[in-house]
Order: C-alpha cells, then sequence, then structure tokens
C-alpha cells in the first residue's frame, strides 16, 4: 500500500486539464443542454449503484458519468436563458478561484489558522463596500448565505436589545418576560421567519406589515403596530427592511424606516440579497436610498455579480456587538494575536470556513470595477427591453412595477375571465419551461400568479430576450386557440 494516498501530480495534472477542457466546453456550448432539467425525480439516484464501489475506478470513467448519469439531471444555472428565483450565474475568475481554494483547503476560523485568507477577506470586504457606495465605518464578513447574514442580524439585534443577560439566561431565562418584536413586510424573505424560529423567539415574534399598492412596507401600520407592542410590554427590537423583494423586487421605504429604528433604538436590517448588487453601477444608486443609515446589511453577490454560490456579504457598522452577540472561545483557539487581530469565528456562527474572498479577489480584479458595472447595467437595459417587446401585446401586463432586471407579469387575454387568469398563467409559464430553452418561476401578487421573468444571469443578451419575448407571445396564441 502507498504511503502518500493522494493522486500524483502527474495524474492531478492530467486529470486537472482534462477538467478544465471539459469545463470550458461545457461553459461554451451550454445553450445545447435545456436550462431546466428535464426529468422525473428519482430518475438521477436510479442510474447509480446502492452500494459504493469497493476497489480503486478509473478516474477517467468518470468525465463519461457524468455526462451520462449527471447532465441529464442539471438545471443550467449558468444557462443564458435561466431566468428563475434569483438567477446565480458564476465567471470564470470566480470557478478558477473555487478551484485554488480547494487545492488550499484551510480553515479561517483564526488569523493564525489562515492570515491569507482573514487578511484577503479583509480587504475585499473593504473594495465591495466601496463599490456598491456605503460608508467606511460599514464593516463587511462573508457568510455562505443571505439567510445566514439575516440571522447574524437578529443576533446583534438580540445583543443591542438585550436587557436581560439573554446570551447567558437564554428566552426561558425569566418569567413573564416581555417578548421580543421582530418587523418585516409580507414580501420579506422568509429567511426572517426561519431566523426567528432559529433563535428561539418564535413565529409569534414576527409581525408581518402590510404593503402599499406597489408592494412596499406601510410605514403608517409599522408604526402602529410599534406603539401598540411597547403599550403591551413587549420590546421592538428589529426591524429587516427588503430592498428587492424575491417575489417583486419591490423596495421598502428604506429612509422613512431609518428614522423609526433611530427614534426607537430598533436595528434596522436591510435584505439587500439580490437588489443590493446594483449599486455598483452609480446611476442605480437611488435604489438604495437611505441603506447607509442601517445597522446591518445583506448583499449576496451570488445572486447578481456572477461570483459562484456560496457567498454572502453582511455588513456592519456595529461590529463589536455582533462579537458581544456570539463570540465564545476555547483554550485550544487561543493564540498570541487575539488582541491584535480579528478572528473570524469572533463574528459567525461557524467556526470553519473556506476561502471565499479568493473569488471576490479574482472576480473583481478580472473586470475591474467598470467591468462589473457595464454587465449590470446591460441587465437593466435588457428588461426594459424585455418588458417593452412583452407589453407591445396587449394580452401581458405588468403586476408590480419594473425596479430592477426582474419583469413580474402575467397574461390577461381578452375572454378570459378573471378567476381563471391564475390557472391560465401557471399553465402559460409551465409550457414555456417544457421548451427548455427559457427558465422562469413565479409568484403570486395581490392574488394574482405571477411569471417573474429575472434578468442577471452573466450568459443573458438580447439574443436571449427574443427567444423568451418570442415564446411567452407563441405559447399564449397556442394555449388561446386550444381553449376555443
Ligand atoms: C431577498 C432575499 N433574501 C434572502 C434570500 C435567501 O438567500 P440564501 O439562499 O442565500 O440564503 C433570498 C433568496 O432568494 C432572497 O431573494
Amino acid at each position: 500500500m502507498k504511503e502518500y494516498a493522494d493522486m500524483s501530480s502527474q495524474e492531478f495534472r492530467e486529470y486537472g486539464y482534462k477538467m478544465v477542457d471539459w469545463i470550458a466546453s461545457y461553459l461554451e456550448n451550454i445553450e445545447e443542454f435545456p436550462a431546466l432539467a428535464q426529468i422525473n425525480p428519482g430518475e438521477v439516484k436510479n442510474k447509480f449503484p446502492l452500494t459504493p464501489p469497493q476497489n480503486p475506478q478509473p478516474f477517467e470513467e468518470l468525465f463519461g458519468e457524468i455526462d451520462k448519469k449527471v447532465m441529464p439531471g442539471m438545471t443550467h444555472w449558468n444557462h443564458p436563458g435561466f431566468m428563475a428565483y434569483f438567477n446565480s450565474s458564476s465567471a470564470g475568475p470566480g470557478i478558477l478561484a473555487e478551484f485554488l481554494s480547494a487545492a488550499f483547503n484551510i480553515n479561517g476560523m483564526l488569523w493564525k489558522s489562515s492570515p491569507a485568507s482573514t487578511e484577503l477577506e479583509e480587504v475585499t470586504m473593504n473594495w465591495f463596500r466601496q463599490m456598491v457606495g456605503l460608508p467606511e465605518d460599514f464593516w463587511g464578513i462573508i457568510y455562505d448565505g443571505a439567510s445566514a447574514s439575516t440571522m447574524h442580524g437578529i443576533i446583534a439585534a438580540r445583543e443591542q436589545a438585550n436587557k436581560f443577560n439573554l446570551r447567558q439566561k437564554g428566552l426561558g431565562g425569566w418569567n413573564n418576560s416581555p417578548r421580543f418584536k421582530i418587523y418585516a413586510s409580507e414580501f420579506a424573505h422568509n429567511s426572517v421567519d426561519k431566523a426567528v424560529i432559529t433563535l428561539g423567539f418564535g413565529l409569534e415574534s414576527l409581525t408581518k406589515i402590510g404593503m402599499d399598492e406597489q408592494f412596499r412596507m406601510n410605514v403608517e401600520e409599522l408604526k402602529k403596530c410599534i406603539a401598540k407592542d411597547k403599550a403591551e410590554g413587549k420590546i421592538p427590537m428589529c426591524i429587516v427592511a427588503t430592498i428587492g423583494t424575491t417575489s417583486v423586487t419591490s423596495i421598502d421605504p428604506i429612509e422613512e424606516i431609518a428614522e423609526i429604528c433611530k427614534k426607537e433604538n430598533i436595528w434596522l436590517h436591510i435584505d439587500a440579497a439580490h437588489g443590493g448588487n446594483s449599486a455598483v453601477v452609480p446611476e442605480k444608486r437611488h435604489l438604495t436610498n437611505g441603506w447607509e443609515m442601517a445597522d446591518s446589511i445583506v448583499i449576496n453577490p451570488q445572486k447578481w455579480m456572477f461570483m459562484p454560490i456560496d457567498i454572502s456579504i453582511f455588513l456592519t457598522r456595529k461590529r463589536d456587538v455582533l462579537r458581544r452577540g456570539i463570540s465564545l472561545s476555547a483554550e485550544y483557539l487561543k493564540t498570541d494575536q487575539d488582541e491584535e487581530v480579528k478572528n473570524q469565528m469572533d463574528y459567525s456562527l461557524q467556526l470553519g470556513r473556506k476561502f471565499r474572498s479568493l473569488k471576490v479577489w479574482f472576480t473583481i480584479h478580472y473586470y475591474g470595477v467598470e467591468g462589473i458595472q457595464n454587465i449590470i447595467r446591460n441587465h437593466f437595459k435588457l428588461a426594459e427591453e424585455f418588458k417593452n417587446i412583452l407589453l407591445s401585446n396587449k394580452s401581458f401586463e405588468l403586476v408590480a412595477p419594473l425596479t430592477f432586471s426582474t419583469i413580474c407579469f402575467r397574461a390577461k387575454p381578452e375572454g378570459i375571465e378573471e378567476k381563471y387568469l391564475n390557472e391560465f398563467n401557471k399553465k402559460l409559464m409551465d409550457a414555456v419551461n417544457e421548451t427548455g430553452k427559457i427558465f422562469v418561476s413565479h409568484t403570486v401578487a395581490a392574488g394574482k400568479f405571477t411569471i417573474r421573468v429575472v434578468i442577471s444571469g452573466l450568459r443573458t443578451n438580447s439574443n436571449t430576450i427574443k427567444t423568451a419575448t418570442d415564446l411567452f407571445n407563441k405559447k399564449l396564441n397556442e394555449l388561446l386557440r386550444d381553449k376555443k
């Protein structure tokens, strides 16, 4: 038996070059694959043996296996026609950075355990902050997703509001305790609900505030809820406002909400997971007006800045509050540098962490800020293009205003009663998705089944817009014809 059990460097080179070739061809020819996997549950699983191979198999075989067994089960997020959810597409520099990150395989829990990772994260978070135009007192850290970022925002909010030694005693530590309150709009992402459940506050602590006709949080209702809760002895602790709701990319009235937070001493966390990326484009900064007043903000470059999943950036101007709320050490983690460095473990639930800042560095280095601005700027233009072509057919209508680059619409053809429109639009969406040429998803807004077309994929271009609008018109006509 070999003592050194890894692949030989000769093998690594051979397969590594081959893998890079495979990836390059895949990305080059991605449009040959359907955007949405055309497959039934279980079909991937059934291609694999029930038990693992007992003996080494030729590595070479894996290339064929990926083609045969994995590819048919892939929904291709990098496909230009992938316009569902919030698209996350990856660019070459980030893919290569992931490769390097896996090779280094560091654990950045402490400065000492990986000085380069800790310090490069600090550098790139400072770059990113500047790129989106936030003030110098915002400090950033990378988490694995916006759900984790929002949870850390609420942890810090809890620490700020904490009058009961909560960290020590927990929520059950005193009798008849006032209930902490968290507020978010009805369209806030359900990661807020999850954080509230996970942190033990319970869903009754979360008040979902109604929205105006443009799906923005109703500030008057928010004020009333806060006043009522205070009168009942509850403690308003955190408001989560959204810049770019998942459903329709609406923007809560940030400036007014920030004023309330200031007056009431409530933590303001802003979920700008998708929308926040657009602040890199100077002429779009008005969309994020007021966010500089937040206590914490989450922005996911994996959603609109072409960095491979997973990367979520959490920015806060109250780093010390977060640290107080979550840091914990142990003898084996103590180092001589603890007084002079920032150990990432002190600011996150996660202890071990990978070298994620490499992909931030590589991406910014490769494109430059201007390159990134131009790609995102083009998405805004493509979204306008999509909207104009779509609405030239009077059978379509917008359900929500176009704010970023997500078009929320439905078909409302003459002759179909309102009560049948939801079912009709679901059929339209399914028919379009079944072609495999594009993949779109939906929401329900004001009771209306709404099709969302998200234009934030790196490879989405004018041809994709034409394909998509042609498809919607064609499938609409087919459905109407079938109805006759
Ligand atoms: C506005 C918003 N916030 C949070 C999330 C959760 O993101 P993640 O999957 O990174 O946890 C999403 C997901 O789409 C989102 O749209």
